[in-house]
């Protein structure tokens, strides 16, 4: 291992820590690939040709910018501040990880990299990465733990269609912590040929920086829309965190502006019991998971907590370095909605506003619901609803039953 005491010394000074959250604890054997990719991607980033090439592929393949809508009758039906939904949902496969997935699948390619490894908890990002690899020709393994799997059924399928080898993780509570450790154990044996295209603002630097930055264009076109529609910024942005990539990129451009709170929701699962939940800020505490320093939840001898949510995207034991920083200097809050509130949000916003949300960015649409209607009607909220609810039926069908909607 790298020298875990040299990297705990907090700094801000040092590349690739927020405060004293982020770093890079990883094997001797990744340290040269990390390095190779943090100074690719440097140089990718200052190539106007590089940005171009991700710009149209963003336009014309992806489909940004996404809208802002105003959510009126779910406004109406709530009282209080008027709603808008950031529409990352109606992205080419349903969800916002297509933004990362395309920058990292450019970078792959440009570094010589012919095949490509991620993890994924919900299938979006499988499926972002699986899209992106069939588009550039690029051999694909996306490793996946067996209980999402299961109940992500439906994206399994995408993954396999689209030419990827899905490999089920069986170790742990076989979910995206057991992928994650999977796909760094595949690194560890493949880096010369292999680029790991992980799927959040999460692990060893350069991933949590680079991820974020291929996130921003949500709240750049966040910023310019509401200024366009409202003449004015909102008094809250709203997002689910995961680990923290569609939150990260839809804060980042309103880190600035002070009077903006900026909402991360995490997922409450069924009980404030550790192992019924992934609230990391309110069960976790800071610690190494995955090559990033940051809040994880764990036991008091250390080990790593089983979490719950009925939402896959949001059901990891560690958040993003970030989301920490911005936690612990107050600029961002963190609450959390549980599942009985992620099921009624995407029953509420079906039928107000015929959009099925994914049972991640319904967490999200909770919160607003909870806030809105002790807001001014001034007042604007802004969601960044992440995906879409399709992959998520056979659950709604399920849960939703069981509560006679
Ligand atoms: C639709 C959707 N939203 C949110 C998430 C959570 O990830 P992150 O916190 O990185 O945005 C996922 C993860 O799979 C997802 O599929």
């Amino acid at each position: 291992m790298a020298s875990a005491i040299l990297q705990s010394i907090p700094s801000e000074s040092r590349p690739g820590r927020f405060g004293i959250y982020g770093g890079r604890y990883v094997p001797e054997t990744l340290v040269a690939a990390l390095d190779e990719l943090e100074r690719e991607y440097a140089v990718a980033k200052a190539d106007p040709a590089f940005q171009a090439e991700l710009a149209d592929l963003l336009h014309n393949y992806a489909g940004r910018p996404t809208p802002l809508y105003f959510a009126k009758r779910l406004t109406e039906s709530l009282g209080g501040a008027k709603i808008y939904l950031k529409r990352e949902d109606l992205l080419h496969t349903g969800a916002h990880k297509i933004n990362n997935a395309l920058g990292q699948g450019l970078l792959a390619r440009r570094m010589g990299k012919r095949r490509v490894i991620a993890e994924t908890g919900a299938g979006q990002h499988g499926v972002a990465t699986a899209t992106v690899c069939a588009l550039l020709g690029m051999e694909c393994v996306i490793y996946m733990g067996e209980v999402d799997m299961a109940r992500q059924e439906l994206n399994v399928l995408r993954m396999r269609l689209l030419g990827a080898e899905v490999r089920g993780v069986s170790a742990g509570s076989k979910t995206l912590k057991d992928a994650i450790s999977e796909a760094m154990c595949d690194w560890v044996t493949t880096v010369r040929t292999t680029h790991y295209l992980l799927g959040s603002a999460l692990g060893a630097h350069p991933y949590p920086t680079m991820v974020r930055d291929f996130h921003r264009c949500i709240s750049i076109e966040m910023k310019q829309q509401i200024v366009e529609r409202e003449g004015r910024l909102p008094a809250a942005v709203i997002a689910c965190v995961g680990g923290g990539s569609n939150a990260i990129g839809a804060f980042y451009e309103f880190l600035a502006d002070r009077h903006v709170r900026l909402i991360g929701v995490e997922a409450g699962g069924r009980g404030t019991v550790l192992g019924e939940h992934a609230v990391r800020f309110a069960g976790g505490l800071p610690g190494v998971l995955q090559g990033t320093y940051s809040y994880v939840l764990q036991d008091e001898n250390g080990q790593i907590a089983q979490t719950h949510s009925v939402s896959a995207g949001l059901d990891y034991a560690s958040i993003g370095p970030e989301h920490a920083a911005l936690h612990d200097t107050g600029r961002a809050e963190y609450v959390s909605q549980d599942d009985a509130a992620a099921l009624d949000a995407v029953a509420r916003l079906a039928r107000t506003e015929g959009i099925l949300p994914a049972l991640e960015s319904a967490h999200a649409v909770a919160e607003a619901i909870r806030i809105a209607p002790n807001m001014p009607a001034h007042d604007i909220l802004v969601v960044n609803l992440s995906g879409r609810g399709d992959k998520d039926m056979g659950i709604l069908a399920r849960e939703l039953r069981l509560q006679g909607v």
